[in-house]
């Protein structure tokens, strides 16, 4: 394993479970110092067990990724227990149950939206923040691939709230270059995490839906998607400013 990352602080929101404590591993396991984020503190705990068991440096935060303090506090809890923030994988997101657009309430729209969309932007408000007073930064948003197309029957809120996340980071990566923040997003398909599920199916029936509909005739393992992550944020990708890197097993090609 490279220690890529070695002294660098990376953030990771919704770093509690699947894709989010995959990459909270993988940056640990190349050097970085890992502050793990979720809305609760246990996942994120468990996170900062499972890194600190293989010898890996981390510390778990609380922080609602829909609320401007908690957001603003979280950034100041990375700097001061760690000097610092260099990079953040703004993973946090909210599935919903599908419902027909005109059935959708109010308050379930803005709940999604509040999470997937305004909360990468709150998050990414507070790291610029900080990192061009700092010397820069690397930022990798989750976005997903049924942003980029409309075939997901009575997901309308979650479909917009990606679409709104890719278009954000193509925006604040042109706002943020010139400070020395770069800027992508990575969209994944459907990853092996409780999230891959529609209601009420089984491991078997999602697996059987995923080998008709994903050309790759499978789920992705968060580790394939945590690999995506990890490049956009490593120095490998140095010229890559705006990207939005869909890693979806062919759904969208
Ligand atoms: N799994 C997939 O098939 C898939 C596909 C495309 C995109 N994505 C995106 O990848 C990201 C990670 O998804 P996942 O599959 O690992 O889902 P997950 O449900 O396992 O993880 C999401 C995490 O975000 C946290 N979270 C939710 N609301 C929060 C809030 N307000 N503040 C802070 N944390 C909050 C949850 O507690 C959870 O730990 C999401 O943004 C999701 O939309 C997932």
């Amino acid at each position: 394993m490279t220690a890529q990352f070695e002294g660098k602080v990376a953030l990771v929101t919704g770093a509690g479970s699947g894709i989010g404590r995959a990459s909270a591993l993988a940056f640990a396991r190349r050097g970085a110092t890992v502050v793990a984020v979720d809305v609760a503190l246990e996942p994120a705990a468990e996170t900062v067990r499972l890194i600190e068991e293989e010898g890996g440096k981390a510390s778990a935060v609380a922080a609602d990724v829909t609320s401007a303090q908690d957001v603003e506090a979280m950034v100041a809890t990375a700097v001061s227990r760690h000097g610092g923030l260099h990079i953040a994988h703004n993973n946090a997101g909210l599935f919903a149950r599908p419902t027909p657009l005109a059935d959708t309430d109010l308050a379930s729209w803005h709940r999604l939206l509040g999470v997937n969309l305004t909360g990468v932007m709150l998050s990414m408000k507070y790291e610029i923040a900080h990192m061009r007073e700092h010397g820069g930064g690397v930022i990798v948003n989750a976005s997903s691939n049924i942003g980029f197309h409309g075939r997901r029957p009575g997901m309308a809120a979650y479909v917009a709230s990606k679409a709104g996340v890719s278009a954000l980071t193509r925006v604040a990566a042109l706002d943020h270059i010139k400070d020395g923040i770069r800027i992508n997003a990575v969209s994944p398909g459907a990853s092996n995490t409780s999230m891959s599920f529609r209601p009420g199916e089984t491991e078997a029936d999602r697996d059987a839906r995923v080998a008709g509909t994903v050309p790759i005739g499978r789920v992705a393992e968060t580790e394939e998607i945590v690999a995506a992550v990890q490049w956009l944020a490593s120095d490998a990708a140095s010229f890559v400013v705006g990207h939005d890197l869909v890693a979806d097993g062919g759904m969208t090609a």
